[in-house]
């Protein structure tokens, strides 16, 4: 005999099947039970009856615990009452493992869910994120895969910080210290020399300190970096990837983003508009202007700032030219306005969480070595990245998409913690 997943059998529709999953729900009375199976494709209902499957099998059907893993035979038929439209009449079932009784039922609290993390998996609500997050990292690679781009992977112990010393975790490396990756970029830079279109997709880490729903301390971003690209050139190529890849999750995964409460249709439509670039000073301008709120020229944009402003789009927005003090020593002036730095950020609609963060790369060492040492770190310890721009140096611009941030946003979650299998945050590493 043959076993057929649950889509599978949903798509038959009738006759003889075999199914295997677990129990996913279950009740009974002495003459039925009906158990609502599951599978990693679907959930479908079997009833089993007394009078069908014998005094003895019955015996065990009753006994039947949620997750109890099970192979079973019967016939489907069509019944609108059943959670998903069909319903299986089993003739026959095995019991391949029992459950104790299983720790997860309604209504639990957040904390209870992530200490139990390893089982919350099975819920439909992650299995959804999970398949959705997988269909994103597919299409992201055929993406660049199209794209001529070469997969470049680079180390995740690292000799230095990137993206500030206040975030970098410190790992002891035989001898010596070590840091584990902020961001694969540097590398990245050194690699276009060689290869002039690269990406990634990769762990990196940021001893975040403080607890927010947006913030994790172990997060895969996804990024790219090209060789003769400027700031206009990259931050639209970051609009084509991540259109491109939100209609390939429509496209494969509508129902698991219907389950989590998304419109498709809305989604969709979203990614068919222009999404807007503005610059950062008129982010400004409008949140002075409509919102009431000011902020001076010279910091990043917080999480109030960020969220007033996407009040006025339903779009992603794409923001360039911030401050170059608040800045990476990385981000380039701009020739013409020396404050304002080569450089954007894109905001996600709604919640104006910033979703990618990109720039065109200095060339200027001495500024770079410069903003180092204000950041209290000692150049020479960059000279194998500086090198790049010694011989034959090139203009190249990149980002990174922060993959979490993105599958939260698409899904609505409302916590960056369920938008990875096994979240890492201050106040957690297990299980
Ligand atoms: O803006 P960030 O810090 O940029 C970089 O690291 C660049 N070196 C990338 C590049 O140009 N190649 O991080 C990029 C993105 C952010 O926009 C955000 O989406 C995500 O990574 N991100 C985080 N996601 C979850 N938890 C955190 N702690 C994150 N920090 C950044
Ligand atoms: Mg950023």
């Amino acid at each position: 005999m043959r076993f057929i997943s649950i889509k599978e059998a949903l798509e038959k529709k009738s006759g003889k099947v075999s199914l295997r999953g677990w129990v996913h729900r279950e009740r009974g009375s002495s003459k039925f039970k009906f158990v609502v199976l599951r599978d990693s494709t679907n959930i479908i209902q079997c009833i089993i009856k007394k009078d069908k499957v014998g005094e003895e099998l019955f015996d065990i059907a009753d006994k039947l615990q949620v997750e109890t893993s099970l192979e079973l035979h019967g016939t489907l038929k069509e019944d609108e009452r059943a959670p998903t439209g069909y319903e299986v009449e089993v003739n026959q079932f095995e019991v391949i493992g029992e459950s104790d009784k299983f720790p997860i039922g309604a209504d639990q609290s957040r904390e209870f869910l992530d200490d139990n993390r390893h089982l919350w998996l099975r819920s439909r609500k992650m299995t959804a994120i999970m398949k959705i997050r997988s269909t994103f990292v597919q299409a992201r690679e055929e993406f660049f895969k199209s794209e001529k781009f070469i997969r470049f992977d680079a180390p995740i112990l690292q000799p230095t910080q990137s993206e500030g010393g206040s975030t970098v975790f410190e790992v002891k490396y035989y001898k010596a210290k070590s840091y584990l990756a902020q961001t694969w970029q540097l590398y990245g830079e050194a690699g276009v020399f060689a290869l002039e279109k690269i990406y990634n997709f990769g762990p990196t880490f940021r001893a975040e300190k403080s607890k927010t729903t947006r913030h994790l301390s172990e997060f895969w971003m996804a990024e790219m970096e090209a060789a003769w690209f400027d700031l206009k050139d990259v931050s639209e190529f970051a609009k084509k990837e991540l259109k491109y890849c939100i209609q390939q999750v429509i496209k494969e995964r509508s129902e698991d983003l219907i389950l989590l409460g998304q419109d498709p249709k809305k989604l969709l439509a979203m990614t068919k508009k222009e999404w807007p670039t503005i610059k950062y000073r008129e982010v400004l301008d409008i949140i002075k202007k409509k919102d009431n709120i000011s902020v001076k020229f010279g910091k990043d944009l917080r999480t109030e700032e960020e969220k007033a402003i996407m009040q006025h789009y339903d779009a992603p927005l794409i923001v360039t030219h911030y401050p170059v003090e608040a800045m990476g020593f990385y981000k380039p002036r701009d020739s013409e306005v020396s404050d304002e730095a080569l450089c954007f950020d894109m905001l996600a609609p709604g919640t104006g969480v910033e979703i990618v963060g990109g720039s065109q790369r200095s060339l200027d060492v001495k500024d770079m070595e410069d903003r180092l040492k204000a950041d209290g770190e000692d150049p020479k310890d960059y000279e194998w990245y500086f090198d790049s721009r010694k011989y034959g140096s090139v203009p190249h611009s990149g980002y990174g998409v922060g993959t979490e941030r993105v599958i939260a946003w698409i899904c609505g979650l409302d916590n960056i913690k369920d938008a990875i299998p096994f979240p890492r945050t201050m106040g957690r590493y297990t299980p």
